[in-house]
C-alpha cells in the first residue's frame, strides 16, 4: 500500500535585504514589474527575513502574517505572488505565510527585497519546483522589483532587459561577498514606515520630474563605471558613481510635483559627515533610498571612525553594522499531516 499523500506542504527560507549603489527608479512596465533602468547593489548579511510557505491541500484564502501581524495590502501582494508560483505548479492550494525579519520594515531598508525573495525561495521549495536562479529573480521581481536581486549575494546586477515579457530581466551576481569584503553601516534615523513607498515615489517623479529623461539616458554610463569599479577593487570610483546615482534619484524625487523629500536633518547631517571623512582619507561614501535611512559603505579600516562619527550625530539612533551576505537559501522542507 502507498503511504498517504502529505496534506501539507512547508519550507523556510531566508533571504538578507540588498543595498542599490545603481539606483533602480521607474518602471518600464507597471504590471510586470519591469524596470525602467538596470541597477547594481550589495546583499547584507546581518539583516534577515525567514520566511515559512505552508500550502495545505485546500482551496481558500491565504493566511499572511509579517512580524506577527494581518495587514490586508501586504497579505495581498503576498498572495499574487504566490498565485504565479501555484500557476506554475498547476495547484490553486491555500498558503499560510509566516514572515519575520530581525530589522524595522517599511524604513527603507528594503524589506520588501527580502521579504520577496525569501517567500519566492521558500514557496518554490514546497511546492518543489526547480526553479533556476534567474526564475526565482524574476518571480521575486513581480513581488518587489529589487527582490529580484536579493536572490543572489555579493554585488549583483539586476539587467533591464528589453523583452516585453520581462523574460530578460533578472538578476545575476558579478562579484562573490568575499572577493571585495566590504563594510556597510546602516545608520537608523528614524523608526517610522515612509510617508511615499518607492513604487509610488518613482511613478510619480516618471510622471512628473523634468529630470526624469536625463536620469534613463545616462544610467548606462554609471552601470559601467560600477562594473568598472568592481573589477578594478576602485573604492574611490566607486565612491563617486554611488554617490552620484543615489543624489540623482533623489533629485528625482525632489523635482517631482509636488516634490518628494525622504531626507530628515539626520540624513543630510551624515552625509556631510561622510563626506567630511572622505576628504580626510577615509574610504568611506553614503548611500540613501526611499527613506531616511543612512546607508555607509566602507573599507574594514575606515570602520570604528565611521561608526563612531554616525553615532555622535544628533538624530542617529543606532548604528546596525553589516558585511555582505549571501543570497536567498533554502533553511528547511516539511511535508505532512496539515499544519
Ligand atoms: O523595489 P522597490 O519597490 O523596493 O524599489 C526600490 C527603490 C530603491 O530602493 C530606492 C532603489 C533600489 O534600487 O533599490
Amino acid at each position: 500500500m502507498n503511504p498517504p499523500a502529505p496534506d501539507s506542504f512547508c519550507a523556510t527560507a531566508q533571504a538578507q535585504p540588498n543595498i542599490a549603489l545603481i539606483k533602480y527608479w521607474g518602471k518600464r512596465d507597471v504590471e510586470l514589474n519591469l524596470p525602467a533602468v538596470g541597477s547594481i547593489s550589495l546583499t547584507l548579511d546581518q539583516l534577515w527575513t525567514r520566511t515559512k510557505v505552508c500550502f495545505v491541500r485546500v482551496a481558500g484564502a491565504d493566511r499572511v502574517r509579517i512580524n506577527g501581524r494581518t495587514d490586508a495590502v501586504s497579505a495581498q501582494r503576498v498572495s499574487a505572488c504566490l498565485d504565479l508560483l501555484r500557476q506554475r505548479a498547476g495547484v490553486d492550494w491555500r498558503a499560510e505565510v509566516t514572515s519575520e525579519s530581525n530589522f524595522p520594515l517599511a524604513a527603507g531598508l528594503a524589506s520588501s527585497a527580502s521579504g520577496f525573495a525569501a517567500l519566492v525561495r521558500a514557496a518554490a521549495a514546497a511546492l518543489e519546483l526547480p526553479l533556476s536562479p534567474a526564475e526565482l529573480s524574476r518571480l521575486a521581481r513581480r513581488g518587489s522589483g529589487s527582490a529580484a536581486r536579493s536572490i543572489h549575494g555579493g554585488f549583483v546586477e539586476w539587467d533591464r532587459g528589453a523583452c516585453a515579457d520581462g523574460s530578460d530581466s533578472h538578476a545575476r551576481q558579478l562579484m562573490p561577498a568575499a572577493d571585495w569584503p566590504l563594510r556597510v553601516l546602516v545608520a537608523i534615523t528614524t523608526t517610522a514606515p515612509k510617508e511615499v513607498g518607492s513604487r509610488e515615489g518613482m511613478l510619480h517623479s516618471a510622471d512628473t520630474s523634468p529630470f526624469y529623461p536625463a536620469w534613463l539616458t545616462a544610467q548606462s554610463g554609471d552601470l559601467e563605471a560600477a562594473r568598472g569599479a568592481l573589477r578594478t577593487r576602485d573604492f574611490e570610483a566607486l565612491a563617486a558613481v554611488s554617490e552620484h546615482s543615489c543624489l540623482k534619484m533623489h533629485a528625482l524625487a525632489m523635482s517631482a510635483r509636488p516634490g518628494l523629500l525622504y531626507w530628515n536633518g539626520a540624513t543630510v547631517e551624515g552625509m556631510r559627515r561622510v563626506r567630511a571623512l572622505r576628504t580626510q582619507g577615509l574610504p568611506v561614501f553614503f548611500t540613501v533610498d526611499a527613506g531616511p535611512q543612512l546607508k555607509v559603505v566602507c573599507e574594514e579600516s575606515a570602520l570604528l571612525e565611521a561608526r563612531a562619527a554616525l553615532l555622535e550625530l544628533e538624530g542617529v539612533h543606532e548604528v546596525i553594522e553589516c558585511g555582505l551576505g549571501e543570497g536567498a537559501r533554502l533553511l528547511e522542507t516539511a511535508f505532512g499531516g496539515t499544519s
